[in-house]
């Protein structure tokens, strides 16, 4: 039987990772939300991962306010850093394995090409610095970690961007979104199901990894692609350019991710990004 501590499971990765390990009588798990494991709290951190046993510890909690994060950098990197230097630590002590989760914003989006994890990170937002530093913790202090940098999440849970352009869809009957950050919607279900399969696999292979689901689109073709699925295709939806749609965060006008690594490391098949939106939508 396999112990697992999830982390932050009270967000969307960590709900959907409830979804499937409950199918799952072989996997103990272990659901903490920062009300129970405050993972800024050192102590309680080193006290949960040398008492509890566990054999992994999956990490889904984060700061993924990305625009909030630009006036609040001491708190998005008390928890994307300073809490993932908490976790590298005592895992490490412990020898139980670490699954992180990281993010795209990791890069520049100067490229015309998938980034691979080998593309040197650049970020040009604090939320992706501070979750590259994250990243850096687990390097310095827990080498032997998984580290899987995802992109574009939505699920069933919380709020996010499939939600956000149903709800005001229906209530303002047409939408303006920015047509020039290109990525790839990625449904949370498709990366717990991923993070599964690393579980399951015997071939434990430290290091980082690139998963989303399969192909292109800019949020513009993702919003269209929301209102046809979710029956509203009478919402009028209006190409902008970021320029035009000014946040505090900037974020990466490019951030396809080559997911070969993860692949073939593990095995793992990944969906059509509109296959997994249309199970998504049909879940809501
Ligand atoms: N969402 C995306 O589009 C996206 C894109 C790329 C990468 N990622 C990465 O994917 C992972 C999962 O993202 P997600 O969308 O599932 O995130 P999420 O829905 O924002 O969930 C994060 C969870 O972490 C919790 N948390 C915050 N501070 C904590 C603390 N000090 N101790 C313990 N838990 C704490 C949050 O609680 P509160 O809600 O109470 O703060 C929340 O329940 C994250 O690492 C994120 O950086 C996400």
């Amino acid at each position: 039987m396999k112990k697992i501590l999830i982390t932050g499971a009270n967000g969307q990765l960590g709900k959907s990772l409830e979804r499937i390990l409950a199918t799952r009588p072989d996997i103990e798990t272990t659901f903490t939300d920062v009300e129970n494991l405050d993972l800024t709290d050192r102590e309680a951190v080193e006290n949960a991962i040398t008492t509890g046993g566990h054999d992994f510890i999956i990490n889904c909690a984060a700061y993924t306010a990305v625009d909030r994060a630009e006036s609040e950098e001491v708190a998005a990197a008390r928890i994307n850093t300073e809490a993932v230097g908490n976790i590298a630590r005592a895992a490490r002590a412990a020898r139980v394995k670490v699954i992180h989760v990281s993010t795209d914003y990791v890069f520049s989006g100067n490229h015309h090409r998938p980034y691979d994890e080998l593309d040197e990170p650049y970020p040009t937002s604090v939320y992706g610095r501070t979750k590259l530093e994250g990243e850096g913790m687990l390097t310095s202090f827990c080498p032997d970690a998984v580290i899987i940098r995802t992109a574009w999440l939505y699920s069933e849970y919380g709020n996010n961007f499939v939600k956000t352009i149903l709800k005001k869809g229906k209530e303002l009957g047409s939408l303006t979104v920015v047509c020039d950050q290109i990525g790839t919607p990625t449904y949370a279900g498709d990366l717990a199901e991923a993070i599964t399969a690393i579980l399951d696999s015997d071939n434990w292979t430290p290091g980082v990894y690139h998963f989303t689901d399969e192909g292109v689109a800019s949020w513009y073709d993702f919003a269209i692609e929301i209102l046809n699925l979710g029956g509203e295709p009478q919402v009028k939806v209006s190409p902008c350019a970021t320029k035009d749609y000014p946040t505090p965060a900037t974020r990466p006008s490019y951030s396809v991710l080559d997911k070969t690594k993860i692949k073939r490391t593990f095995g793992i098949s990944i969906p059509y990004w509109k296959d997994s939106l249309r199970k998504c939508i049909s879940r809501l």
